[in-house]
């Protein structure tokens, strides 16, 4: 079997992709694949590099069973496009801010990680809403969508192992 590794990007990396990654872990971790699927998160903005995820996010997170009070921000860097081989983006200004320092030698995915949703409801998305000025309800949203996406993700990267 071989290595395949899974960056998810948002803004602030303390609200949207830290959910994705400890949700995405999850799912590896429990079809026995972390040995094979490396995963990890960061934001295009700096603002809370070293911080821990925003604190709603850890909540609405813990209710579905996923802990996440492990992972710290981290600003994205161009190595990561030497490391990864999906590069997934929350939204379509983060897509942006990466096709902007997407090396012309990467081979890899990058790509907006709502591609991935195959559930009826959640296919017309193509942006995870970012819910760090909103409500509870916008965070429960947040854990729908990625949760959907993280089964087709997870579907496709199996046949290539
Ligand atoms: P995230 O959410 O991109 O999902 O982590 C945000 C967190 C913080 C800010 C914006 C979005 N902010 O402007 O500080």
């Amino acid at each position: 079997m071989s290595h395949i590794s899974v960056l998810f990007v948002c803004l602030g990396n303390i609200c949207r992709s830290p959910t994705a990654h400890a949700v995405f872990q999850s799912m590896v971790d429990k079809q026995g694949l972390s040995d094979h699927i490396l995963i990890d998160s960061c934001g295009t903005g700096d603002w809370h590099i070293g911080r821990a995820p925003d604190p709603r996010s850890q909540h609405h997170a813990l209710m579905r069973g996923y802990t996440m009070n492990n992972l710290r921000a981290r600003g994205v860097g161009h190595s990561d496009f030497d490391q990864f081989d999906y590069i997934l983006a929350m939204d379509s200004q983060n897509l942006v801010d990466l096709e902007a320092m997407r090396p012309n030698d990467f081979n890899g995915e990058l790509g907006l990680f709502l591609n991935f949703c195959r559930h009826p409801h959640f296919t017309e998305y193509s942006d995870v809403p970012d819910p760090y000025y909103g409500g509870s309800q916008g965070f429960s949203l947040v854990l729908d969508l990625i949760e959907d996406a993280s089964l087709e993700l997870l579907r496709q990267i199996k046949e290539r192992l």
